[in-house]
This record gives C-alpha cells, sequence and structure tokens, in this order.
C-alpha cells in the first residue's frame, strides 16, 4: 500500500512539473523578442515569426519600439465614447509580407510613459494619466496630445529596418502620418 502511495505521488509530483515546464514554456514564447540585430544607429528586426495580437518591444537608440502584428480580424478599439472616428487609420500600418504591423516608438506623447497594450481590447492604455491609443497609436483618450511617433524605416523582404527612411516611410512623412 505505501508503494502505491508513493508510486501515485511520485506520478502527480511528475504531472505537476510537466504542466508547469508546459506553462513555462508558453510565457518563454511571449517572452522571446523577434531575431533583431542592432548596428550604426539602426535596428533590424526579422517580422517573419511574429504572432498576431502580441506586443513585441525592440529597443532602436536607446528607445523602445513596439510592434505588433495587428490581427486581421482586428476592430477599430472601442474608447469609452465610442465615437466611430475611433476606426484604425489603415495608413499608419506598415505591410511586410502581406500582413499589417504597426510600429512607433513606445512613448507617450503626454509625458513620455510607456503605454501598455491590452491585447483583448486592441488599444494601448497609459497608465500614468489614462491616456489611450488604437492599434494604429491614434490617440483614443486624452491626455496624450498626438499619436505614438512613427520612427523612420524601410522595409526589406520580412524584415523591418528602424532608422533609415524607406519609401513607406517617406509616403507616411508626405501624409503627415508618422507623428
Ligand atoms: Fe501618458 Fe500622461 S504620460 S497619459
Amino acid at each position: 500500500m505505501a508503494d502505491r502511495r508513493d508510486f501515485m505521488g511520485m506520478a502527480l509530483g511528475a504531472f505537476t512539473g510537466l504542466g508547469a515546464l508546459g506553462a513555462l514554456y508558453a510565457a518563454k514564447r511571449t517572452w522571446d523578442p523577434l531575431p533583431s540585430v542592432k548596428a550604426s544607429g539602426t535596428t533590424v528586426v526579422d517580422v517573419s515569426s511574429a504572432e498576431e495580437n502580441v506586443l513585441y518591444t525592440e529597443l532602436w537608440r536607446g528607445k523602445p519600439i513596439f510592434l505588433l502584428k495587428v490581427p486581421k480580424n482586428a476592430k477599430p478599439a472601442e474608447a469609452p465614447n465610442g465615437r466611430a472616428e475611433n476606426a484604425y487609420n489603415d495608413k499608419r500600418l506598415i505591410t511586410i509580407n502581406g500582413a499589417k504591423y504597426f510600429m512607433a516608438i513606445g512613448l507617450c506623447t503626454h509625458l513620455g510613459c510607456i503605454p501598455t497594450y491590452l491585447s483583448d481590447k486592441y488599444l494601448f492604455l497609459c497608465p500614468c494619466h489614462g491616456g489611450q491609443f488604437n492599434a494604429a497609436g491614434e490617440v483614443l483618450k486624452a491626455p496624450p496630445p498626438s499619436p505614438l511617433v512613427i520612427p523612420p524605416f524601410k522595409v526589406e523582404g520580412t524584415k523591418l529596418v528602424i532608422g533609415v527612411e524607406g519609401e513607406e516611410y517617406k509616403k507616411m512623412k508626405a501624409a503627415g502620418l508618422v507623428a
């Protein structure tokens, strides 16, 4: 009987251990950064392994860079007042390999706090004064005075080169969409 109890205890321990390992593996996948290379003022990020609706944070010239693969079925974030004009401006998204990405400096344009991404609502919430941005970085709720800033970038295959003005960036800039 004692042997049987020992066996049951060991089996339960192994099962619990496996469960914990599984949870750790899932968490690690979320923490894993995308493959990136930093050199002479640029950060090159390969987005091919990016998962939808997971916020990745890279570093460019000492600043956090948000990178989000926008889910295909994403709906415009709903601000508390539910205004129709809160719909995404698709033109602030970057198309890479047929998928849409949002990329911006991850600092709130109010006083520079780092917003948190609420994946279930597709919006960024700034913890300092409650400002909100949609998944294209546009202001949903004051006090931020302007959208999250899109830094210079260019697209090379599945790579995003941050810090260089490519054609897509120049088009956004000409349309007044990068800040
Ligand atoms: Fe973000 Fe004030 S710093 S709302």
